[in-house]
């Protein structure tokens, strides 16, 4: 079997956050995650989850040590190349979902399209195929409050999809949602991880971390454990997905 390329390496990462005093937020973190992998990241409230994942998505940078994306160093690129990177290779989701409310579903997916320039045909073509792929092509011209918390949180996916990301970086997906709607999310998630698509996903449900191969659990800002599972399946028939 062929090796799989690393795709995304924490090597001795400290964050520290300097408010009052200085508070480490993430303690020498190390840990490399290959092509493909589906990684579950979990642990208590305040253990550090969302500060490694910013940092992983270079939304925040290091205090000490080095992350490298596709093998290179995030510290030696300027913020330019840091803006690239995030658009071109990493696609986030976020709890909150984040969409824009004055926006239907497919302009909320459009827009990114729109910012890296991709002509009107080409986005017409990407936003019908995104909704497609993530279940809710019928919910097009709904605004987001026209759509329920699983269906906007789909949206979120579909827009995270829109420049073909290998890495797509999800904090608390599931957090705003119903059982039923999470686990609507999590099968989709599933769907994508059987694309090849490299996840790393934030989650204090162990029903939800259940869909991962390796779950990292955080304590105090420290990787406790590091951990390969067998992952739950999704079940294909439940959720229509077009596309795949
Ligand atoms: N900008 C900041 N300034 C100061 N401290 C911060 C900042 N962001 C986070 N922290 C602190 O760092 C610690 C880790 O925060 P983080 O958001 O990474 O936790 P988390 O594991 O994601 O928690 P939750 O499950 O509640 O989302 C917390 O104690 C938090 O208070
Ligand atoms: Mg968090």
């Amino acid at each position: 079997m062929a090796v799989a390329k690393t795709i995304l390496k924490m090597a001795g990462v400290t964050k520290e956050y300097k408010n009052e005093g200085k508070f480490q937020a993430l303690k020498d973190a190390s840990f490399e995650v290959k092509k493909g992998e589906f990684v579950a990241i979990v642990g208590p409230s305040g253990s550090g989850k969302s500060t490694l994942l910013h940092l992983l998505g270079c939304l925040d940078k290091p205090t000490r040590g080095e992350i490298y994306i596709d093998g290179e160093p995030v510290s030696e690129m300027g913020s330019d190349s840091l803006a690239e990177i995030r658009r071109e290779k990493i696609g986030f989701v976020f709890q909150a979902f984040n969409l824009a409310s004055t926006l239907d579903a497919s302009k909320n997916v459009e827009l990114p399209l729109i910012i890296s320039g991709r002509d009107a045909d080409e986005r017409a073509v990407a936003v019908e195929n995104l909704l497609a792929l993530v279940g809710i092509a019928e919910k097009a011209h709904n605004m987001p409050n026209e759509l329920s918390g699983g269906e906007r949180q789909r949206v979120a996916v579909a827009r995270a999809l829109t420049n073909n990301p290998s890495i797509i970086l999800a904090d608390e997906p599931t957090g705003n949602l119903d059982s039923k709607s999470g686990k609507d999310v999590m099968e989709l998630f599933s769907r994508l991880w059987g694309q090849g698509i490299t996840i790393i996903l934030i989650t204090h449900e162990p029903q939800v971390a259940a869909y991962a191969g390796r779950v990292i659990s955080l304590k105090d800002g420290r990787i406790e454990s590091d951990v390969l599972q067998k992952p739950k399946k999704s079940e294909e028939k439940e959720l229509k997905l077009k596309g795949f």
